[in-house]
């Protein structure tokens, strides 16, 4: 009988799975990259694969977004470091734009399954389009997963990283569609004490003592 392999998936809240990987940018242990800041994992399919390129190319061109969201960036495919230098390469001369972050060569598959981007029934040989986020203190604090046919979108990774971002630093949340400079939402109340308290409170916009907005 055929053993059915069992992927465990990270899930938000998690600490990241530490590994140490060969990548563009060099061999890199996960738990000493990046200290004091964010970084926004991700996986692609393929090399020399079309939705892959717009992908990768994406991030190269808002790199710099990223950076000023003391955010490092960092991909991942299952294929050689050999094919990934040629890719950045031949992407490098045909367009202009440069894959400036590290891109791990996850030949084994180790990294990928220690982050469930492998996916069987999805593809059996290549990673699904993951994308963790993860906070300075190495802790899982959003994923994405899109299957093999669909790229992100570069606006949304952006636009949750901020949000996720700006809810911790005012201890707030986000709402539907929240973009910079949006009001936030106030934590509701937990106790009668703080309904009423909330019930009272003037300076918030109030739907109800459970749905207060203000500007941050
Ligand atoms: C692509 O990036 O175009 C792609 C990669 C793997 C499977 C399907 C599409």
């Amino acid at each position: 009988m055929e053993e059915e392999q069992v992927f465990k998936m990270p899930l938000i809240g998690d600490q990241a799975p530490d590994f140490t990987a060969v990548t563009t940018k060099g061999t890199i242990k996960f738990s000493d990259y990046a200290k004091g800041k964010w970084v926004v994992m991700f996986s692609h399919p393929a090399d020399f694969t079309p939705v892959c390129t717009t992908e990768m190319s994406g991030f190269a061109e808002r790199k710099a977004e990223f950076d000023a969201l003391n955010t490092e960036l960092m991909g991942l495919s299952i294929d050689s470091i050999h094919a990934h230098l040629a890719w950045v390469n031949n992407v490098r001369e045909r367009t202009g734009v440069y894959f400036d972050f590290p891109i791990i060569a996850d030949l084994d598959m180790k990294v990928s399954k220690l982050y469930g981007m492998l996916q069987p029934n999805e593809s059996e040989t290549a990673a699904v389009r993951a994308v963790f986020f993860i906070d300075p203190k190495k802790k899982i604090r959003l994923i994405m997963y899109y299957p093999l046919n669909v790229g992100r979108n570069m606006d949304e990774i952006l636009r949750v990283l901020e949000a996720l971002q700006t809810a911790d630093a005012n201890g707030v949340a986000m709402p539907l569609n929240w973009r910079k400079g949006d009001k936030v939402i106030v934590p509701p109340p937990k106790t009668l004490d703080e309904m009423q308290q909330r019930l009272d409170d003037t300076s918030c916009e109030k739907i109800d003592f459970y749905l207060c907005k203000k500007e941050l």
